[in-house]
């Protein structure tokens, strides 16, 4: 019989599509994939090390599962990903219920670790590759929506911030070939998806060479975007650093790239920013805006922002809050620090904002935001979207809800749409997360 496996994924959209790979791989081999992790033979957990909590949660689970193992003692538990590569056969040693450890550029040695691990060994693989992008795997997909899915473009990442363990767990950037995306893609679309993210860990960076022939990230999209012009086009994530204009002109061009911009900023403060290693200052952050707005007017922008990094005094703080108000950002993810063991701040950059004046940052800058988003929220009353409806509203069995191009939520009353259509909506009402609507029917 064949032996079933389940996985709970943690971290970013970078895990998400990991997990499908990892799936493919292993279904390729016999395994079958269940979604109920108590008959599973196998759990894997796809894990993420980018701050301590993300950690502490992924070990609460996996103590967790001593239960299932009390039913049924065969069970084989693997943490897979970001920290398995961070940790190796030390957890092992911290957690004594995992018996697979796998990195993120190991994942097509998981069967024979597997089999490896059936005979009670410890099955480990960490190494990290220069080249590994998993581009020959048509990843099975595990979303059950199947509307949006998401394509890695690269891997890896080379920039080297200095609070950041991504380098560490993901190794070095490397950019998956072209054709090898546009298959991917195309698949997609064959099985009905009407949504794509391309994902890397700085996707404006990507660079395919092949002899003669250069594919860089402005040309990838275009490409994409010809490709399937009845798709939604999304990419994540950009580095302020690589955001041309070129790029911005392919958004702009093409209608179906969404428009809506992911720019972690990450502080406000120059020297914060220096201490960061981000490679850009304030002052290019904002001209970057500027050629958002200038180029492609009614975009979206989002952005990634965290405090109490290394000497974050009040005034580089106020400067960050300064940068928020400026912007206006229709949405932001926001983080205290959280010291990563082994990068370059962990070494040279003490930690030296205490916990309460973290806490009381991050709240404030969490105020700021939400008025932000309301004010965002505000200004699209009264204007029409399109809306790639993607289910029916958790509160209201009346209501469905989808997203604009610009990546908000808009709920409206409506009954018997189908899921993946399209559908302009006019925003009547809003709160700070969700804008609300009518559908217009012609
Ligand atoms: N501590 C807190 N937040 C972090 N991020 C990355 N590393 C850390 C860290 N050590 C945040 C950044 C990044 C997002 C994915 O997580 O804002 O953009
Ligand atoms: Fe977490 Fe970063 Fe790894 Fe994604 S790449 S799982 S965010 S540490």
């Amino acid at each position: 019989m064949a032996k079933k496996f389940h996985i709970e994924t943690y971290g970013c959209q970078m895990n998400v599509a990991d997990s499908e790979v990892v799936a493919a791989i292993l279904t390729a081999k016999g395994f079958e994939h269940i979604k109920d992790k108590n008959e599973a033979d196998i759990i894997l957990v796809n894990t993420c090390s980018i701050r301590e909590n993300a950690e502490q949660r992924v070990r609460g689970r996996v103590q967790g599962f001593t239960e299932i193992r009390k039913r049924n003692p065969k069970l084989l538990i693997g943490v897979m990903g970001c920290m398995a590569e961070r940790l190796g056969e030390k957890l092992f040693e911290e957690e004594k219920n995992i018996n697979i450890l796998v990195g993120p550029d190991a994942y097509l040695d998981l069967p024979l670790l597997i089999e490896k691990a059936s005979k009670g060994e410890k099955a480990i693989n960490i190494e990290l590759s220069t080249t590994e992008t998993y581009k020959e795997i048509c990843p099975t997909r595990l979303d059950e929506t199947a509307i949006s899915g998401f394509v890695s473009i690269m891997r890896g990442c080379n920039n080297f911030c200095t609070y950041c363990i991504v380098p560490y767990t993901r190794g070095r950037e490397r950019s998956r070939s072209h054709n090898s995306i546009i298959k991917e893609v195309v698949d997609l679309q064959s099985k009905g998806y009407k949504e794509v993210t391309l994902l890397g860990q700085n996707v404006n960076s990507y660079l395919y060479k092949e002899e003669e022939n250069k594919v860089d990230f402005p040309s990838l999209l275009e490409l994409v975007a010809k490709t399937v012009p009845n798709m939604r086009i999304r990419f994540a994530t950009s580095h302020p650093k690589d955001m041309s204009d070129e790029t911005l002109a392919v958004i702009a061009r093409w209608s179906n790239i969404c428009k809506s911009i992911h720019l972690p900023v990450q502080s406000g403060s120059n020297s914060v920013l220096k201490d960061m290693n981000r490679k850009y200052t304030r002052e290019w952050y904002l001209d970057r805006i500027d050629a958002i707005h200038r180029i492609i007017p009614e975009c979206g922008i989002s952005t990634d922002l965290f405090v109490g990094f290394h000497n974050e005094s009040e005034e580089d703080y106020q400067q960050t809050l300064d940068l928020m108000r400026e912007v206006c950002f229709d949405l932001a993810y926001m983080f205290k620090y959280s010291e990563r063991p082994g990068t370059k701040a962990s070494k040279t950059m003490p930690d030296n904002i205490d916990e309460e004046t973290k806490s009381r940052r991050l709240q404030d800058l969490i105020e700021l935001q939400s008025a932000s988003s309301l004010e965002s929220n505000r200004r699209d009353i009264g204007k029409t979207f399109e809306v790639l409806v993607e289910g029916i509203s958790k509160r209201s069995q009346e209501e469905m809800y989808g997203r604009s191009s610009q990546n908000k939520v808009i709920v409206f009353p409506a009954q018997g749409i189908e899921i993946g259509s399209l559908v302009n909506v006019t925003v009547r009402k809003c709160t700070s997360a969700t804008l609300m609507g009518e559908m217009l029917t012609d």
